[in-house]
């Protein structure tokens, strides 16, 4: 049987429950190769199609998220195997198929293909002791799996290039400042706080959650106008939907509501 490369549990109360992800790399910082990501990829499709899990965590361990792809298997490609191959890559979108929110719960390093695995989850929770880079530009390439694209967009041109040109890492406290990160927490609150974010998500209606994540995600897929009109629309979709019903009810008779799962 192949090495567990990466864990998974389950947390909270039942038909609240958060699914947990843990990369399991240790002595190589959670270094990326195309069997985690697999495994990665099976596992978030798996909490994605269980009605009992209303949101996912990705973590890592206190030393590293992810310190990139596997730089050993990378050193020797020649440019038609990598193209061929696309080393990490290849199951790359499969974490955008997760309709689920998926959050990345962030202490150490996060660098490269590690930053960019943060940035393709829905939000991410930093420890104070994340460090967040796109190094490769130090090892004579570039990012490889949307650091160049996803960068810009969650800290804008000036800081993106700084990070990209000169691969220099930026701390937790630099990261929140510059909107890469939702939130910074001591490390021995980092999973706690990850497992709280995921059971507030949980105890919501399960099909507003998932359409108010695809309306966010439309911001970086559409124009303005484009993207107001989608939301709009999903929006009136909603209205008669029980959750809808039961949401509103709820305040008006000041209780708290009870949404449906699944
Ligand atoms: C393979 C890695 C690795 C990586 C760390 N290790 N990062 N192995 N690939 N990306 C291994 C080290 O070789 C070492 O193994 C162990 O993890 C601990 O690392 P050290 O360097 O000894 O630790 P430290 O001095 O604390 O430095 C930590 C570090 C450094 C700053 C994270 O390891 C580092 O710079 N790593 C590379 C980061 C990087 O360049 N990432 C981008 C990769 S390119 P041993 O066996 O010696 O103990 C990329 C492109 C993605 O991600 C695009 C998609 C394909």
């Amino acid at each position: 049987m192949a090495d567990a490369l990466i864990l998974t549990s389950l947390l909270g109360e039942a038909d609240r429950r958060v699914g947990l992800i843990t990369l399991n790399r240790p002595k190589q910082y959670n270094a990326l190769n195309d069997e985690l990501m697999d495994q990665l990829g099976a596992a978030l499709l798996a909490f994605d199609a269980d009605d009992g899990v209303g949101c996912i965590v990705i973590t890592g361990n206190e030393k590293a998220f992810a310190a990139g792809a596997d730089i050993g298997v990378m050193a020797t490609k020649t440019f038609v195997e990598a193209q061929r191959q696309q080393f990490v890559t290849r199951n790359w979108e499969t974490i955008r198929r997760v309709r689920k929110p998926v959050i990345a719960a962030v202490a150490g390093f996060a660098l490269g293909g590690g930053c960019e695995l943060a940035m393709m989850c829905d939000f991410i929770i930093a420890a104070e002791t994340a460090k967040f880079g796109q190094p490769e530009i130090k090892l004579g390439t570039i990012p490889g799996a949307g650091g160049t694209q996803r960068l810009p967009r969650a800290v804008g041109k000036s800081k993106a290039m700084d990070l990209v040109l000169t691969g220099r890492m930026m701390d937790a406290a630099e990261a929140e400042r510059a909107g890469l990160v939702s939130r910074v927490v001591p490390a021995d609150k980092l999973l706690a706080e990850a497992q709280a974010a995921g059971e507030v998500i949980c105890a919501l209606g399960a099909a507003s959650v998932a359409l108010a994540k695809d309306c966010v995600n439309r911001a970086f897929e559409s124009g303005l106008a484009d993207g107001v009109a989608y939301e709009r629309q999903v929006f009136h979709s909603l209205f008669g939907t029980p959750d809808q019903i039961e949401g509103m009810a709820a305040f008006m008779a000041k209780r708290p509501p009870v949404f449906q799962r699944g």
